[in-house]
């Protein structure tokens, strides 16, 4: 996105803000919403880059982060599912930000006062060739006026792309962007938490796991759509209201495993082909939670809790229904583009993160023995398409891997 300056008069920035406003809520997800506002706070400042921050557990958890010199409009890298704390205090900029719960406006990182109450890190310049100059840095605030998170902001440009200090304009109106995301925010933060308990009571049964698979799904999903949408020129417009769907919807893709009986769900062993046909309804139980709605993320959730386990070769399961409320035999599996897309990504999605976790049934299996597997599938079980959107971003897949790993604590809600 190229930066543009924001509009003259007071009254066209606050209908701006108001439409920013109504569009974050309309999006589901939370890294929809930090997408988002940083795109938008980068508008409005007229900012190259741009990182925030959410308080969790006392400390600031890295959330999103956009950098126009380094990525093109509309890549996706694995910077943004990168996985680091900081303290809230005057050891970074950031810090000291939540800490005071004031804005700090700095025109040159390089030539702040010594006296200064927090001093810059040049590490991250050092390490990639970066050359931050203005700072904009401001509190996410809540209703309550705790700080929930912190945006910051690097490198203001003129019209010539020359690094110039922010704008009063800017100083002036982020504030009240923040004020709307913290909203936003704490809302996307509740879903992922619900989403996450409903898919511990209907998946997992048991109060030992983390749930982190399902969060990896959702973003292995929301990752290999907006490659393929990418490659297929999918208009922005969609492709944004798609990912944020996607990410939610893939989520849930499981949690008609509700209906499934513990002595299948749980057997550490095989299941008999009788088993077998039982734990397949999983999907039709899974779409009758989401029928006879009218939004569009329950039609979506629908669409793949049904669809998830077709194949593109047409030998899936569970068939065709005339709608998840048909309680008749499911006529013949769906074939190639009749399986709804997110569907077809959530197939591959599930698939690779069932082949390396562990299961009650089943070892991790080893990554190159999962991708000659996807490779050999590719065009039977996987849409062809859909397997090289997935490898092409293979090394955003292994960071969210990463960053939403099994053993680790409080990853799952973040
Ligand atoms: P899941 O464990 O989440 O697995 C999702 C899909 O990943 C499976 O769909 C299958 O396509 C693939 N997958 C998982 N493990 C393996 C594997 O070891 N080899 C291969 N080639 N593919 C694998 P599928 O088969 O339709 O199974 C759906 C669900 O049924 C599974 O979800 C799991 O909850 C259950 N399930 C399947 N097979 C067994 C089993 O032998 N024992 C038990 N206890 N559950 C099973
Ligand atoms: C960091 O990347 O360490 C945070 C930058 C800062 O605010 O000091
Ligand atoms: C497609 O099948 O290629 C797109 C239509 C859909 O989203 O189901
Ligand atoms: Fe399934
Ligand atoms: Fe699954």
């Amino acid at each position: 996105m190229q930066p543009t300056h924001p509009a003259p008069d007071g009254a066209g920035l606050l209908r701006e803000i108001l439409a920013i406003n109504e569009s974050l809520s309309r999006l589901k997800d939370l890294d929809a919403i930090l997408d988002r506002v940083l795109a938008e706070s980068r508008r409005i400042a007229g900012a190259d880059a741009g990182t925030i921050y959410l308080v969790e557990n006392g400390r600031l958890r890295f959330g999103y982060v956009h950098n126009d010199t380094f990525n093109r409009e509309g890549d996706v890298t694995r910077d943004v599912y990168a996985d680091f704390t900081l303290p809230i205090d005057s050891t970074s900029i950031v810090g000291h930000v939540a800490a005071t719960g004031q804005p700090l406006d700095i025109a040159d990182a390089y030539a702040m006062p010594p006296d200064a109450p927090v001093a810059f890190n040049p590490d991250f310049d050092r390490r990639t060739g970066y050359r931050t100059t203005s700072m904009l840095t401001l509190p996410v605030t809540t209703s309550q006026g705790t700080v929930s998170g912190v945006i910051q902001l690097i490198n203001a440009k003129d019209d010539a792309g020359r690094p110039v200090p922010f704008s009063a304009q800017a100083r002036t109106v982020l504030p009240l962007l923040s004020t709307a995301a913290s909203v936003a925010i704490e809302r996307a933060i509740m879903t992922r938490e619900l989403i996450l308990r409903m898919m511990q009571m209907a998946e997992l049964r048991d109060p030992s796991e983390t749930g982190a698979h399902v969060t990896r799904v959702g973003a292995y999903s929301a990752e290999i759509y907006h490659k393929y949408a990418m490659m297929q020129g999918i208009d922005e417009t969609l492709r944004k209201k798609t990912k944020d769907l996607i990410r939610v919807a893939a989520m849930l893709h499981d949690v008609g495993k509700v209906g499934i009986s513990d002595r299948i769900l749980k057997k550490p062993a095989r299941l008999d082909p009788e088993e077998f046909a039982v734990m397949r309804m999983h999907t039709v139980f899974g779409a009758r939670l989401f029928a006879n709605s009218t939004s569009e993320l329950d039609a979506m959730s629908g669409r793949i809790a049904l669809n998830h386990h077709e194949k593109w070769n047409g030998t899936g399961y569970p068939g065709h229904l005339d709608g998840p409320a048909d309680t008749r035999p499911p006529g013949p599996p769906r074939a190639g583009a009749q399986i709804p897309l997110e569907a077809r990504i959530v197939a591959l999605a599930d698939v690779f993160d069932a082949l390396g976790s562990r299961r009650s049934y089943k070892a991790p299996w080893p990554d190159e023995k999962i991708i000659d597997l996807l490779r050999s599938e590719r065009g039977a079980h996987f849409d062809p398409d859909v397997v090289d959107a997935f490898l092409d971003i293979f090394d955003v897949i292994a960071a969210i891997r990463d960053k939403y790993a099994e053993d680790k604590p409080g990853q799952a809600d973040g």
